[in-house]
């Protein structure tokens, strides 16, 4: 097999701001929904509904406290001040892009003040002017589980149509400060999780609402704002800066039908296109038929503004990405099969994969599927800006010996390399956590992404110091030569 990779393949690796610059409280930063994350040792990491939920008691216990040993996020691995340093080492590598998002809550610390704090615009022009001097293209995310914890306790999050605007009035700064230095934008990171954790998505506490009915009702009125808002940024995007590229952000769950029995394939089917619903919006610029039948059928009423059906339709976006960790499995007999966790939800263990420390069934071939389905369902070019492995290294002699990591690249990276061949317009591949951060899930730091080990645990005692892996000098050679060494004996 040759390497099909493009010349300007943009391989490189992402992580986001709450999990890894810390300083949450510095230079004016206000706290976000990230900050009330917590650390809780006695939960079964597996248990991923369990991880996600914030009660308002663990609200209000979060904000009577500075702790950072039991909320991690609040020093992850202290990128803000580290970062030169992380870069060099990412340079060094020779990455080409590097996926990153801003924080909401640095330039705005409640979301509500009319004009920017200085000292957080002035970080990301830092932050990106060193990106760009040392040749690796910033690819940003916009909102990346950060919004304003006062937004979630003064306006119900997203569900109030107040912070279409405030969110608008960010990204306006964003595109006027920083569109020198960024060319590739996202909108709202992996935007289908509305459901899965909706207090760190569109500051949904679900204790608010009387039933599982209103409060499905108000996540689907938040997750309407958030369209909205994701039209209203590329709009002022185009304004600002008409060569530059935005794209949605999905999680890609591919799932599939566990037998050849046609209900199998309806479970699947059904998954999937709901799995598309976010994208369909945001790609064809209107609401998917199957979508508003399900809103008739089960008595939802999303509020629209005059116009909103315009915005929706007139700014779409360029490019689709999505993240990318596990598939699915779909049958009509779940009851009584073994299960798996995940980054989502339980489903059908798949008897063909292979399981993560998590519980996540890894499946490199699926990505192939996924990239090929994606390609084909919008004729739009794909970006792959999260995918990894979650592992607990160990750091023996300042090494570590991560060769699981490498096998789980090689083998998601020659699938690529065969949807590319299969005429999928990949435009690159930003590995998760390419330096270790804290989880989102979890909280913890002995989940471990990156190809560089960051000296800390997971109640934050270490030296902070970074040691690149094994896998450090295997993707450096798999950028060198464009993904030829993937296929050397
Ligand atoms: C994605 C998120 O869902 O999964 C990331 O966008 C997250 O923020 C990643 O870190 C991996 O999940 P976790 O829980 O293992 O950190």
């Amino acid at each position: 097999m040759q390497s099909y990779f493009p010349k300007d393949f943009l391989w490189g690796g992402a992580i986001a701001a709450n999990q890894a610059e810390g300083a949450w409280n510095v230079d004016g930063k206000g706290p976000s929904v990230a900050d009330v994350a917590q650390y809780r040792p006695n939960l079964d990491p597996k248990d991923y509904v369990s991880q996600w939920h914030v009660s308002p008691e663990q609200i209000k216990a979060a904000e009577a406290t500075d702790d950072t040993t039991y909320y991690p996020k609040r020093h992850g691995i202290d990128f803000y001040h580290h970062y030169k340093e992380d870069l060099a080492l990412f340079a060094k590598m020779g990455m080409r892009c590097l996926r990153v998002s801003i924080a909401w809550t640095r330039l705005f610390p409640t979301g509500t003040e009319k004009e920017p704090n200085p000292k957080g615009v002035q970080f990301y022009h830092d932050l990106f002017a060193e990106m760009r001097r040392l040749n690796i293209e910033p690819l940003v995310t916009l909102s990346h589980y950060e919004m304003p914890l006062y937004l979630v306790e003064h306006y119900d999050g997203w569900v109030s149509r107040d912070v279409v605007d405030m969110f608008v009035r960010f990204t306006k700064v964003c595109f006027k400060e920083y569109s020198q230095y960024v060319h590739y934008w996202l909108t709202f990171n992996e935007i289908d999780s509305v459901f899965r954790h909706p207090f760190t998505t569109v500051g949904v506490v679900e204790e608010k609402y009387a039933n599982k009915h209103e409060a499905e009702q108000a996540i689907y009125q938040a997750l309407h704002h958030q369209f909205i808002a994701s039209s209203l940024a590329t709009k002022a995007l185009r304004e600002v800066d008409p060569h530059a590229q935005i794209g949605c952000m999905m999680t890609r769950t591919l799932a599939y039908p566990l037998t050849a029995n046609p209900e199998d394939a309806v479970m699947a089917q059904e998954y999937n296109r709901n799995n598309y619903f976010y994208a369909d919006v945001q790609v064809n610029g209107a609401y998917p038929q199957f979508m508003k039948n399900y809103f008739r059928d089960n008595d939802i009423h999303i509020k629209m503004n005059q116009g909103d059906e315009e915005i929706l339709a007139q700014h779409t976006v360029d490019f689709v990405s999505f993240s990318y960790y596990m598939t699915m499995v779909k049958s009509v007999n779940e009851e009584h099969m073994e299960k798996v966790g995940g980054n989502l939800t339980t489903s059908v263990k798949n008897p063909y994969l292979e399981t993560s420390e998590w519980g996540w069934q890894v499946d490199p071939i699926g990505l192939r599927i996924a990239l090929i389905d994606i390609y084909d369902r919008y004729h739009k070019p794909v970006f792959i800006v999260e995918s990894g492995i979650g592992a607990k290294d160990e750091l023996v002699d300042g090494q570590v010996h991560d060769d699981y990591r490498i096998k789980y690249f090689a083998d998601h990276f020659k699938q690529v390399n065969l949807a590319i061949k299969a005429g999928v317009d990949v435009m690159g591949y930003t590995t998760w956590g390419c330096i270790d951060i804290i989880s989102a899930s979890t909280s913890q730091m002995s989940k471990r992404y990156g190809f560089i080990y960051v000296d800390l645990d997971d109640l934050g005692r270490g030296t902070y110091k970074r040691y690149p892996k094994d896998s450090y000098a295997w993707y450096k050679k798999v950028i060198e030569t464009n993904g030829a060494s993937l296929f050397d004996n």
